[in-house]
């Protein structure tokens, strides 16, 4: 596919963007030199013209792969008609896109706004004050998680690099072993009022929760009205094969953040809650101006819409999910040297290498495929779940020969 009339490709190259960005952008982020300028399906297309093929979907983002059509229009239409009101009045997306969601799931309640880290945070908020009542505070997130990069939900992420040097950290906050129910109960003292855990730990590196990790928890928090936290916002929006993870692991939280894919690629999060529970947030304990803005939600409302209408929901992707698992198992039956597991669930996929995951990274990029490396062992693959069988041969045949152009694992 070319770039059409209208996009063709700029008179500056990818470099030459690159240099005029590291001028003027703070460099929190190591970018790629790479400039985007479209995106279609599981393709997206620089400013000069090139097709990459991107497993990556803008970190699990594009559930439907870019500008689904359905989503477009919606946007389309909705910046036509209002594109802003506050949360002082309703809108009909944002009451859609609730009744959606409650719909759907164990949730009576919705509280929308931009972003994971915001919806993290809301939840610390709804937590702290549900314990209010009885002098509790605690809340534990798991090792290895990730919540997001605001201060509540960066103290409560799981790794230690990410709270360094911002200190002193609002206190509070501990963290107990993932998948390790004892190491939890150890963690737990009198004032703990809330855990927070993700059912398949992304920026951590793919590693799904225990199912029966997940349950005891589950029966553990239950007995000492510890308030059980699903950070859904990497598995959720028919990523890992329903429309939340939470269902197949048959443990229902008491709250579920939702982000990242649920707004199509506009900046949306959502907390999902009981009627009960929602009574904590009382008017005035919490708000936000864009927080479930029209435009979003007509976005998000379309993403939803699309995934059950074209069938990916209740179970469909899992179709296409299963076939590129088959596809990467073979794979790593030719290199069992680098491939030393495939983990994960649905289109969230973990390649677990022996190091070196980087220049894997960095060799995909060579042959023009979006993936991107979680620490130094593993290669995460976050692919729409529309995605044709011919793409994953595309992408199993550049995986084939990025593997076979990095030689044994002990040299370099
Ligand atoms: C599980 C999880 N929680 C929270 C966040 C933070 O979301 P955002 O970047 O939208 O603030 C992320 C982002 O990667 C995430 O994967």
């Amino acid at each position: 596919m070319r770039l059409e009339e209208g996009s063709h490709p700029s008179t500056v190259s990818n470099a030459e963007w690159a240099v005029r960005g590291n001028r003027v952008l703070v460099g929190n982020v190591r970018r790629e030199d790479l400039v985007f300028r479209k995106g279609r399906g599981s393709w997206l297309y620089d400013v000069e013209g090139n097709p990459y093929l991107d497993f990556l979907g803008g970190v699990a983002i594009h559930v439907l792969g870019h500008c689904h059509p359905r989503v477009t229009v919606a946007v389309q239409k909705q910046a036509q008609r209002l594109l802003h009101t506050s949360n002082l009045y309703y809108h009909e997306p944002q009451i859609l896109l609730a009744e959606f969601l409650v719909r759907e799931t164990f949730a009576d309640r919705v509280f929308f706004a931009n972003s994971g880290t915001e919806v993290v945070e809301a939840a610390i908020k709804l937590a702290r004050r549900y314990g209010d009542r009885t002098g509790r505070y605690g809340l534990l997130g798991l090792e290895g998680s990730f919540h997001g990069r605001t201060l509540g939900a960066l103290t409560l992420t799981g790794q230690k690099k990410i709270r360094e040097g911002i200190g002193p950290l609002p206190g509070g906050f501990d963290w107990a072993p993932f998948n390790d129910i004892e190491g939890v109960v150890r963690k737990v003292t009198p004032e703990t009022v809330a855990i927070f855990v993700e059912p398949v730990q992304g920026e951590g590196g793919v590693v799904p929760a225990d199912p029966g990790f997940l349950r005891e928890l589950r029966r553990f928090t239950r007995e000492r009205d510890i308030l059980l936290v699903f950070d859904e916002i990497q598995t959720g929006i028919g990523r890992t094969g329903t429309l939340f993870a939470y269902e197949s692991f048959d443990v229902v939280p008491d709250i579920l953040l939702s982000a990242k894919a649920l707004g199509g690629g506009l900046p949306l999060g959502a907390l999902l809650t009981t009627s009960q529970l929602a009574e904590y947030l009382p008017p005035g304990s919490h708000g936000s101006t864009f927080g479930g803005n029209p435009l979003a939600c007509a976005a998000g409302l379309a993403v939803l819409e699309a995934l059950f209408e074209e069938g990916y929901l209740p179970e469909g992707g899992q179709r296409i999910a299963d076939t590129l698992w088959e596809e990467l198992s073979s794979l790593r039956e030719l290199y069992p040297e680098w491939i030393r597991e495939i983990r994960g669930k649905g289109m969230m996929i973990g390649l677990v290498l022996p190091g070196r995951a980087v220049e894997v990274k960095d060799r995909f990029l060579r042959e023009k495929v979006l993936v991107n490396a979680t620490g130094p062992e593993v290669i995460r693959l976050l692919p729409p779940v529309n995605l044709s069988l011919e793409e994953i041969a595309t992408f199993i045949k550049s995986a084939d020969r990025v593997f076979a152009s990095m030689g044994n694992p002990g040299g370099s």
